[in-house]
């Protein structure tokens, strides 16, 4: 049977000195309930499973990896996971990663680094692909273990009280995605390039919003736009497929990054 891997997370709260469970101080609930999200998500527990169009079923998977908070910090002492800091900007833009886990970052090869700050609703998430040797990851792989994580908007981390598109906490799954090495759906580019998981299907480009089934055709077949690596609404989003399963596991088999808690 499969190993459930078990990753220790710390969640980084990095604010601008707002008072506890305030604007970019986000209450322990919207963590937790990313937590659990992103649980249900990667072990195919997510309510919305059955939403996963009948063609796609006999690739949908579970992830079989789980993330738990951390119970001690890197010195052995007890923690509950979640760091609290008031960083030394206002906000962070995508080249300012750096920037922004210099606030606070624990050992990555003991811990899944997650950052939570004001990215100025410039983008939702991003994400470190992980230096490996599957194919597609020769890229961007990131050489600096500093800022080995992912970074996510403090208003699309969680259920987010914003009833928006993003608010059901899929830029979680989405970025983990990404930093387990996955890239998205579509290859970044047309019907002839390759996101190297052969039950994804071809897919010209990204899509948005949250069409109907049948609608969204390209390369010769229906588009998979329910997986999580697509650009869709997060009410759109239900599925990796095996493929995927696989090259996570075995980024993560390959890593220094710790799998055991
Ligand atoms: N990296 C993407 C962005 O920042 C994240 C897309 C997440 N999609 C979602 N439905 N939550 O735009
Ligand atoms: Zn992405
Ligand atoms: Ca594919």
């Amino acid at each position: 049977s499969t190993v459930v891997y078990e990753i220790p997370v710390v969640v980084h709260v990095v604010h601008n000195g707002e008072s506890l469970g305030t604007n970019g101080n986000i209450p322990d609930a919207q963590i937790l309930n990313q937590i659990e999200t992103l649980n249900e998500d990667f072990r195919r527990l997510n309510d919305d499973a059955s939403d996963t169009p009948t063609d796609f079923l006999p690739v949908a998977a579970d992830v079989n990896i789980e993330f738990v908070l951390a119970k001690r910090d890197s010195e052995g002492l007890p923690t509950t996971g979640i760091v609290r800091v008031k960083g030394n900007q206002s906000n962070y833009t995508l080249s300012e990663a750096e920037a922004l886990a210099a606030n606070s970052y624990w050992p990555a090869e003991e811990y899944f680094n997650i950052w939570v700050a004001d990215l100025r609703g410039d983008l939702l998430g991003f994400a470190k692909f992980p230096i490996s040797n599957e194919p597609g990851m020769d890229v961007e792989p990131n050489l600096n273990r500093l800022i080995d994580g992912v970074y996510v908007d403090y208003a699309y981390f969680g259920t987010a009280h914003n009833a928006d598109s993003f608010s059901k906490g899929r830029t979680m799954t989405h970025e983990t995605g990404h930093w387990l090495g996955l890239r998205h759906v579509w290859g970044d580019g047309g019907c002839g390039v390759d996101d190297y998981c052969a039950d994804t299907p071809a897919q010209s480009s990204s899509t948005s919003g949250c069409p109907d089934v049948g609608d969204a055709f390209s390369c010769s077949s229906n588009d998979m736009f329910q997986n999580y690596m697509d650009y869709t609404d997060d009410v759109c989003m239900n599925l990796f497929t095996k493929e995927q399963s696989d090259r996570m596991r075995v980024v993560l088999e390959s890593s220094p990054r710790r799998k055991e808690l």
